[in-house]
């Protein structure tokens, strides 16, 4: 009898959850078109007629109209991908032998620059820009089989939210890989906000944003570690984290090596 009840719970929560997500889907779907067309045009705008041309309010109401319209695309992009992670499972994964220090570069370089132009990287393994400083600590030939695209996606969440959550004038980010014969880890290291113990859980919760006067009105719909958490699930693997307030974070995705 207790056990038909917890039953019908637990298909109470599913279907609420399945709800939300269909929910979820639509409206990102319905809110993508206009605002391609509100970006597109901003966009265009811009680039074809000449700045002199409008008033200096004009100018900055256009440039203010096409920053927040990118924003908001991006935030429904990130909906959109929350929707399609949560719908895959183990056989959606694109499993390939990837070189993990070429990855991290690339992640890193991509999180640091937010145009085409490269950082710099004063040593091999550290990629700088604007006082940022993302260290790698991966040997060159350390493989992993995972999907790439998807590791790729989950190290740029990480390296976001490290910088995100950190109000320091000069960011040091540590990322350190290491083999331990039966599983693989990427750690991520920063030395920003930290997180105190009670919301270490909540912030794997979709939606969840530590919101208080340490890290203040924050971007994004505080979905990142929800989807990280579900990929690494796929991957048969797991995200834990080490925080302490005021100090700083690290992050370690732990991917097991298939016997
Ligand atoms: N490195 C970090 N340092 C301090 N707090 C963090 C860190 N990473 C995550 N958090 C906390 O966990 C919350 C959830 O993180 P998550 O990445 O899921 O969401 P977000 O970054 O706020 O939004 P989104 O990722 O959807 O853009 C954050 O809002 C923040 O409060
Ligand atoms: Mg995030």
């Amino acid at each position: 009898m207790e056990q038909e009840a917890k039953k019908n719970e637990v298909l109470k929560t599913l279907q609420g959850e399945e709800a939300d997500n269909r929910m979820l889907s639509l409206i990102s779907h319905k809110l993508k078109t206009p605002l391609s067309i509100i970006n597109g045009y901003s966009e265009a705008i811009l680039s074809q007629a000449s700045k002199e041309n409008f008033s200096p309010f004009t100018s900055k109401a256009l440039e203010e109209i096409h920053k927040q319209g990118t924003k908001l695309c991006a935030l429904v992009d990130n909906l959109l991908f929350f929707n399609k992670i949560n719908s895959f499972t183990h056989k959606d994964l694109a499993y390939k032998t990837i070189n993990l220090k070429e990855l991290l570069k690339t992640c890193a370089n991509d999180a640091v620059t937010h145009d085409e132009e490269m950082a710099t990287m004063p040593s091999s393994s550290t990629i700088s820009k604007s006082g940022t400083f993302i260290e790698i600590d991966c040997s060159s030939t350390l493989e992993l089989k995972a999907d790439q695209e998807l590791v790729s996606f989950m190290t740029q969440e990480l390296l976001a939210n490290a910088i995100k959550f950190n109000n320091k004038t000069e960011k040091i980010i540590k990322v350190q890989c290491a083999n331990h014969g039966d599983s693989i880890s990427i750690s991520i290291r920063d030395y920003g906000t930290g997180i105190r113990p009670q919301d270490v859980e909540k912030i794997f919760e979709r939606f969840h944003q530590v919101d208080d006067y340490f890290t203040g009105q924050v971007d994004g719909w505080g979905l990142g570690l929800t989807i990280v958490k579900k990929i690494m699930e796929l991957h048969g693997g797991t995200i834990s984290v080490v925080s302490d307030r005021g100090l700083g974070s690290i992050f370690t995705l732990s991917f097991p090596i298939a016997a």
